[in-house]
């Protein structure tokens, strides 16, 4: 039995996908707290065909981990606040659930004999790196609170693995895209404000660099690393597929056929990490192989969109709205042009 922690998100609902599509697991429990960025639509047809089983709970609760993670074999920790933006607007949940929750997590697995577990970090620890890439033993540097609070729970992780023997290893996954994304995040918020004739809102110049791996591509690495990582292992996962957010934005406008003249270029938020970049030799050595380039991942993501409008009419609920407002109304007022459709 494989708890996935966070398999009702982006990243894990994708793995979730990923594991009945590609492995004979046999029973596969979710454990997910279905904050904003969850939702049971992106594990629908599993859930309804009785593949897995779903469990309302919260990583840093102890109770909720304790009863989900007895008699199980493996843990992949996906759980997390993962969104820079709102880590500007309220830090507390980010130090709740990516520090306290994962070393919850970790104590728990340890303590109920979990035979593996990997858990799901970002390249973003790092902080950020002009030119070259990070290796895995460098110091981590992180400069703002979302990839802080990634950095403490990966210390909780190894804690584990030193105090208790716990057999996990720890992925720095590069920035993902694919389906079911939440539209907050960048990808999908270009693409569904570029079909709804919105403007897109482009921090600083959009000169920012970020390897863009579809999502498919992170979960036959993190599952390699389940089957394969040394306890206590560090595995940076990138593709080589570096783009500017400039980039991206043009090539979904010239995908969906819609003007350049919906981009706009507003106030940059604080502590925006200019590039990221990481080494991945360790993990390819495991014997990972990414099969997504830069357009055919950009492509198939953006597809996925046009082809699921339902899926993302109900995640740009009101609570998105709100959020949308918050962050980008006044920005997208300076630089002449307000929130509402064009
Ligand atoms: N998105 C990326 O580009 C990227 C890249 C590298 C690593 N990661 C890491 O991968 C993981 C998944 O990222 P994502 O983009 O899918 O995030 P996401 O925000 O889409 O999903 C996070 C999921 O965790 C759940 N969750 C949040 N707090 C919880 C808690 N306390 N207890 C239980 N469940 C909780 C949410 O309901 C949601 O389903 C994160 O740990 C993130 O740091 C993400």
């Amino acid at each position: 039995m494989i708890i996935v922690t966070g398999g009702a998100g982006f990243i894990g609902s994708n793995y979730v996908h990923y594991l009945l599509a590609s492995t004979n697991i046999e029973r596969i429990v979710v454990l997910d707290k279905l904050t904003y960025a969850g939702s049971l639509d992106n594990i629908r047809s599993p859930l309804t065909n009785g593949q897995i089983e779903f469990i309302q709970g919260d990583i840093s609760v102890e109770e909720d981990v304790e009863s989900a993670i007895r008699h199980c074999d493996a843990v992949v920790n996906f759980a997390a606040e993962s969104h820079n933006d709102r880590a500007l607007l309220d830090p507390s949940p980010f130090i709740e659930t990516n520090v306290k929750g994962a070393g919850i997590l970790a104590y728990a697995a340890a303590q109920n004999g979990v035979k593996r577990m990997v858990h799901v970090s970002t390249d973003e620890v790092y902080g950020e790196i002009r030119e070259g890439s990070f290796h895995e033993s460098l110091a981590l540097r992180p400069r703002s609170t979302y990839p802080a609070a990634k950095a403490g729970g990966e210390m909780m992780i190894l804690a584990a693995v030193e105090s208790f023997g716990l057999e996990a290893c720890i992925t720095r996954g590069v920035n993902n895209i694919g389906p079911y994304q939440h539209p907050e995040k960048a990808l999908p918020l270009f693409v569904t404000n570029a079909l709804l004739d919105m403007p897109l809102p482009i921090y600083g110049t959009g000169q920012q660099v970020r390897d863009r791996m579809h999502v498919l591509d992170h979960c036959s690495a993190i599952q390699i690393a389940l089957e394969r990582g040394e306890p206590g292992g560090l595995y940076n996962v990138g593709v080589d597929n570096e783009c500017t957010n400039e980039y991206m934005v043009d090539h979904i406008l010239q995908r969906l056929n819609k003007p350049k003249s919906l981009k706009r270029y507003i106030e940059d938020r604080t502590g925006h990490d200019f590039r990221y970049s990481v080494d991945s030799t360790r993990m390819r050595e495991l014997g990972w192989e990414p099969q997504y380039d830069l357009n055919a991942a950009l492509n198939s993501s953006i597809d996925w969109y046009v082809k699921n409008e339902w899926w993302w009419r109900e995640a740009r609920s009101e609570e998105f709205e709100n959020y949308y407002k918050e962050v980008y109304q006044d920005r997208l007022s300076q630089a002449g042009q307000d929130h509402t459709p064009a």
